[in-house]
C-alpha cells in the first residue's frame, strides 16, 4: 500500500501521521494475513490516525474493516479513508469504550497500542463489552507492549512506561496476566502471544463458542 500521508502532512494537518503506525503496520499485516484469512468483519477499537485501517483494509480486501475511535480522532480517520477510497472501509464509528458500543457483532476485533493509553477501569470496560460485539469463535487481536510476571520486558519499555505515567498517571503498560484474566472473564481463551519488533507483542484470543 502506498501511504501518501507524508506528502499531505507537509501541506495540511488533515492527515494525522504516526511514525510508529507506519513502522509497525507491515509486521502486523504479516500476522493478520493468516489470522484474518477466514474472517469477514473486523472492528478496530482506537484506530488513532486511521493509518492501520487503510493499510490493512487495502491489503485484505475480503474484509470489511470498521474503524472506530473517540470523537476527536474521527476527522483524521475519515480523511485517511477518503484519500484511500477503499470500498471495504465504512465510515468510522464513534466508540469510546466507556460506551455506548455498536449493536453489531464482528468475527474479529483488533486494537493496537490502546490498553496502555486507557485507564485500567477503561481496560476492564473494554473487555466486559467484548462479548456483546463478538460472534462465537470471534478473534480478539491486541498489539502493543506488555509486562510479564510484573516486570518490564526491556529497558525501553520501562522508559516508555515512565514517560506515559509522567504525562498522565492513569496510563501505563499492562501485565499480560492481568489482561488475560479480564479476557478469560469475558469468555476468551488465549491462542497465541507473538513477539513483535521493538519489544511489542501481538496477542490473540478466541471467544469460546459456548
Ligand atoms: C497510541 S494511540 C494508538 C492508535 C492506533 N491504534 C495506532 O496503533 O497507531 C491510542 C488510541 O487509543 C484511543 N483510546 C484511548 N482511550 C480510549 C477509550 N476510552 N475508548 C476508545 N479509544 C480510546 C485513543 O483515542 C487513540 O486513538
Amino acid at each position: 500500500v502506498r501511504l501518501r500521508a507524508r506528502r499531505h502532512f507537509r501541506v495540511t494537518d488533515r492527515f494525522p501521521f504516526s511514525a510508529a503506525a507506519q513502522r509497525n503496520a507491515p509486521p502486523i499485516l504479516e500476522l493478520l494475513r493468516e489470522l484474518l484469512r477466514d474472517r469477514f468483519e473486523v472492528l478496530e477499537v482506537g484506530s488513532g490516525t486511521g493509518q492501520h485501517a487503510v493499510h490493512f483494509a487495502a491489503a485484505l480486501p475480503h474484509l470489511r474493516w470498521q474503524a472506530s475511535d473517540r470523537a476527536e480522532n474521527l476527522p483524521g480517520i475519515r480523511a485517511w479513508l477518503a484519500e484511500a477510497g477503499l470500498d471495504n472501509t465504512p465510515d468510522p464509528l464513534l466508540l469510546d469504550v466507556n460506551g455506548p458500543w455498536p449493536r453489531h457483532r464482528f468475527d474479529a476485533v483488533y486494537s493496537a497500542n490502546t490498553l496502555h493509553i486507557m485507564s485500567w477501569e477503561e481496560v476492564i470496560r473494554f473487555f466486559s463489552q467484548l462479548p456483546d460485539v463478538m460472534t462465537p469463535n470471534a478473534l480478539l487481536i491486541v498489539y502493543g507492549p506488555f509486562n510479564r510476571d510484573g516486570a518490564f520486558t526491556s529497558p525501553s519499555n520501562a522508559d516508555f512506561d515512565a514517560a506515559l505515567r509522567a504525562s498522565a498517571p492513569h496510563m501505563g503498560i499492562r501485565d499480560i496476566a492481568d489482561v488475560d484474566a479480564l479476557a478469560q472473564q469475558a469468555g476468551l481463551e488465549m491462542l497465541a502471544d507473538h513477539p513483535m519488533p521493538a519489544n511489542n507483542r501481538c496477542v490473540v484470543w478466541r471467544r469460546r463458542s459456548a
